[in-house]
């Protein structure tokens, strides 16, 4: 038993297929390999650090044109290259001569691992055509930062330097993340524009709202670049689960002895967190009941934060109305204390007894409603996973559940998860939870869809 102080929650090889577009010949870029550019071999080595193993990985990589335009928020473009490295994504940067007074080129180069381009007339492209073919080979090109003036330019069509130019002259899709003073955002030009590229069926992500810059708060900040980059790579997901309501329980639960303490256990959250991501950008409508963790709320997810077993039963029960998916990821706790204390036990010499009586069973709870939703379990087992996880899933008439090792999985960055469901086991061999959390939506959505 670990008694813990309480903690509050914060809260094709790999190419995408445009429709009908085949692989075209192309002018030689000096662009990717070692020996185009040096530093590439560095960027190769960072991108294998163990917190990004490639081998544990599924994702193909995703090609990517980083258009940056003049604003302060210029800053996060070199970290939102980074991350979009890291996560297996090749990036191209293309910036606007404003850009670089805010960010130099060699930065963005050395966090690509590419050359940069800020220029419409730069003879490194053999057939003296970068206007078009930077963007022959992107999955995506993303704006980030995208300046009001920018916005003008693309909602008007305009062509005047080399990033206007490859925006226009495109067959990909186009994201922009504005930033900008609020008095900027607000204006109506900017919104008109913005509209405008709605309508032309660009992608605008953010902005957000918060203090800027200038020292004024409102509406202008660029989305920052963790959620951007989750929400970049999120949109290349298929959409197996698009308009499903889902429901996800992560964390632990904490039950409380007394004012300061109680009994937890060692879930950080990261595997329920991962399937609330994974869902999303699958195109679900997302609930995440969690316990107290110390992760980031998922961006586009709908966080419901639960402190004990009774909150987390009371907060899905709220949640079902309409729920399509329940996905029990929590590891919500067996037993509560059955008289929590208002103030904080003294310590003596005696010996303190805990009266412990047990939880409500979450999952057993919604499969044994009259109309459950698709109920998916949990099992983290310490010994004889397949025995004890087959009969957990036959007892809860679940039709699908997914067992792992307590031992390996808890509070781990990887995992190795058996799925057990009707028609047998399905090993997904060790991988990031992200990727499992992936692979484990697939089985769901086939699932779910072949049973409608
Ligand atoms: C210090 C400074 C900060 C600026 N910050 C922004 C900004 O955050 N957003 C924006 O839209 N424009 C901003 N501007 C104005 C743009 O840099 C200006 O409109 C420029 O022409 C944009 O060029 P581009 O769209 O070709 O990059 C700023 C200008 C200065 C001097």
């Amino acid at each position: 038993m670990r008694i813990l102080r309480q903690t509050i929650p914060a809260g094709r090889t790999g190419r995408r297929s445009i429709a009908g577009r085949a692989p075209r010949a192309r002018a030689v870029l000096p662009r990717s390999g070692p020996a185009a550019c040096p530093s590439r071999a560095r960027w190769f080595t960072l991108a294998r650090s163990p917190a990004n193993d490639l081998t544990m990985s599924d994702t193909p990589t995703r090609h990517i044109l980083l258009g940056v335009t003049g604003g302060i928020a210029a800053y996060k473009a070199a970290e939102l290259t980074r991350q979009l490295v890291r996560q297996t994504a090749t990036v191209n940067v293309v910036m606007t001569d404003a850009a670089t007074r805010f960010l130099t080129p060699h930065t963005m180069q050395a966090l690509s691992g590419h050359p940069v381009y800020t220029d419409m007339w730069d003879p490194r492209v053999s057939n003296g055509m970068s206007h078009i073919e930077l963007s022959r080979d992107a999955d995506l090109i993303v704006v980030a930062p995208a300046s009001a003036d920018f916005l003008a330019k693309l909602a008007n069509g305009h062509a005047d330097d080399l990033l206007s130019t490859l925006c226009l002259a495109r067959d990909c899709p186009l994201l922009v993340a504005p930033a900008m003073n609020r008095q900027m955002w607000e204006h109506p030009a900017t919104q008109r524009n913005v509209a405008t590229l709605r309508d032309d069926g660009v992608l605008v992500l953010g902005p957000d709202s918060g203090s800027q810059a200038c020292g004024e708060t409102g509406m202008g900040r660029m989305t920052e670049p963790d959620a951007l980059c989750e929400q970049i790579l999120g949109w290349f997901e298929p959409k197996v689960l698009r308009d499903t309501n889902v429901v996800v329980t992560a964390g632990p639960t904490f039950e409380r002895i007394d004012a300061v303490r109680g009994l937890t256990n060692l879930s950080s959250g990261r595997m329920g967190y991962a399937i609330a991501r994974a869902a999303r950008d699958a195109g679900a409508n997302v609930v995440l009941v969690s316990g107290p963790t110390m992760l980031a709320p998922p961006p586009g997810v709908r966080l419901v934060p639960v402190t004990s077993a009774q909150d987390m039963l009371e907060a899905v029960e709220r949640a079902l109305a309409d729920c399509h998916i329940f996905i029990s990821v929590a590891a919500v706790a067996d037993y509560t204390p059955l008289h929590p204390q208002d103030q904080k036990i003294k310590k003596d010499a005696r010996v303190l007894a805990v009266e412990l009586a047990p939880t409500p069973d979450i999952l057993a709870n919604v499969a044994s409603r009259a109309n459950p939703p698709f109920c998916v379990g949990f099992a983290a087992e310490s010994e004889r996973l397949d025995e004890y996880a087959e009969a957990k899933r036959k007892r809860k008439h679940l039709p699908l559940l997914a067992a792992n090792l307590a031992q390996k999985a808890i509070g781990a960055e990887s995992s190795e998860i058996v799925l057990f469901d009707d028609e047998g086991r399905h090993p997904l061999p060790e991988a990031t939870k992200t990727v499992q959390a992936r692979r484990l939506v697939q089985h769901i959505a086939r699932l779910y869809t072949a049973g409608r």
